[in-house]
């Protein structure tokens, strides 16, 4: 079982289009998948699950759509909050909240607050999230805090994920690229992917996903059983 497992949930307006309804359907059915997926990961003993859920591109969309995603990302927050708690899910978020809508970034803030001391598991989210702009955000940093010492490990820091190991798994829907998700952090994930679009990845969907994961071989540069 992955320590760490990352989604990159696309696809979510192919699902509507196929259906002949509006993209933002496809939204609201994708945010309630990543509810029940990120619950089934939780309940699998999976510590950090990751989601893709707006990238530093998405601003690229109609406002119409990219309000509408905020929308749904602010009801989900305030939605979730009672259960993330009882739960002991801590949330986090990656991504420069500065830009969110007001509204989105309170809840947003919120939500990070009241579960801050949580430990048992955590729900990662990439909000206005892009892999070069967090590295290029970390450099920034590390250069502001005086950083000497410039490893691999004191980089990390700086990242939104420094307390978190990297993804041993990253599932992609629909598409089989990155999309500046996570560049520095799956160096050495295990990349599945598949072509359902993200609404319809369901649990048995997963299963498969973990399944294939665990006969995967990792070698991480070394040779077999290294
Ligand atoms: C993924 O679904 C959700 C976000 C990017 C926010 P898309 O909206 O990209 O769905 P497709 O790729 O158009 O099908
Ligand atoms: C990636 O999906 C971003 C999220 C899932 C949030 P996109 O639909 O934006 O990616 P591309 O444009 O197909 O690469
Ligand atoms: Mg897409």
């Amino acid at each position: 079982m992955p320590r760490h497992i990352a989604f990159i949930m696309d696809g979510n307006g192919r699902w509507a289009q196929k259906r002949l309804l509006p993209r933002s359907a496809g939204h609201e059915a994708g945010i309630g998948n990543l509810r029940k997926i990120a619950d089934k990961c939780f309940e699998l003993g999976i510590g950090v699950v990751s989601i893709y859920a707006f990238s530093t591109e998405n601003w690229k969309r109609p406002k119409d759509e990219v309000d509408k995603l905020f929308s749904l990302l602010k009801r989900f927050f305030l939605k979730e909050l009672k259960r993330m708690k009882e739960n002991g899910i801590r949330l986090s978020v990656m991504g420069d909240l500065s830009a969110f809508p007001a509204d989105a970034r309170e809840a947003t803030e919120r939500a990070l607050a009241e579960t801050a001391q949580n430990t048992a598991r955590v729900l990662n989210i990439g909000l206005n999230y892009g892999g070069r702009a967090e590295i290029l955000n970390a450099a920034k940093k590390m250069i502001e805090a005086g950083e000497r010492e410039i490893t691999e490990e004191t980089f990390s820091k700086y990242l939104y994920t420094a307390d978190l190991p990297d993804p041993d798994l990253l599932v992609r829907t629909c598409e089989k690229r990155l999309s500046n998700f996570m560049l520095w952090q799956c160096a050495y994930t295990e990349i599945y992917f598949s072509d359902t679009p993200w609404p319809s990845f369901g649990e048995r969907a997963l299963m498969k996903a973990l399944a294939e994961y665990a006969g995967r071989q990792r070698k991480f540069g070394g040779l077999k059983g290294n």
